[in-house]
């Protein structure tokens, strides 16, 4: 009896942490709410990136080359955050050179935030050779019409 209770909480012990650790993100039930809750899309290319001090926050320096979603009164700025680590949900695998379309929760005119359980825009609305928009997406952003207010970051 005993060893099964050790054996119990040596296993809890053993697989707490990591579950707590691990980054779990909230589903969008529809494409509306998940372009909704997004309050800025750009296609961009990583022109650097870099680790804080602390190495807690990784910084990427980004060039616009299309906007597509930008909060009211804010210019997307170039510099982009997310977390190091992935159970912390940051997004730390973009090769700089590349371009890609992003989008992310968080924008002001001093900083863009990143994370894994970001939204991201379908496939299917993306000319992925060109890595442009399609004209359904046109269609998509219209047919949403007005977002409900986003709390402001
Ligand atoms: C954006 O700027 C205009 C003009 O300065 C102002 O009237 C409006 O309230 C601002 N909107 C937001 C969301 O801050
Ligand atoms: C962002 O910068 C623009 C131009 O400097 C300014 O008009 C606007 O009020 C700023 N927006 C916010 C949310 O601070």
């Amino acid at each position: 009896m005993l060893s099964i209770i050790f054996l119990s909480s040596l296993i809890l012990f053993l697989t707490l942490p990591s579950h707590l650790e691990s980054c779990s993100c909230m589903d969008f039930p529809t494409e509306k709410e998940g372009y909704c809750a997004t309050s800025w899309i750009s296609k961009v290319k990583v022109v650097s990136k870099e680790t804080d001090g602390l190495g807690l926050m990784m910084s990427y320096r980004l060039e616009h080359l299309k906007v597509y979603k930008a909060p009211e009164n804010v210019t997307l700025p170039e510099v982009m955050n997310t977390a190091t680590q992935e159970s912390a949900c940051g997004q730390t695998h973009f090769k700089v050179g590349k371009q890609y379309i992003f989008g992310g929760s968080a924008a002001s005119n001093d900083s863009l935030l990143i994370t894994f359980c970001d939204w991201r825009v379908p496939l299917k609305y993306i000319d992925e050779p060109k890595l442009e928009m399609k004209p359904t997406w046109q269609k998509f952003v219209d047919s949403v019409g007005k977002c409900p207010a986003l709390p402001t970051h």
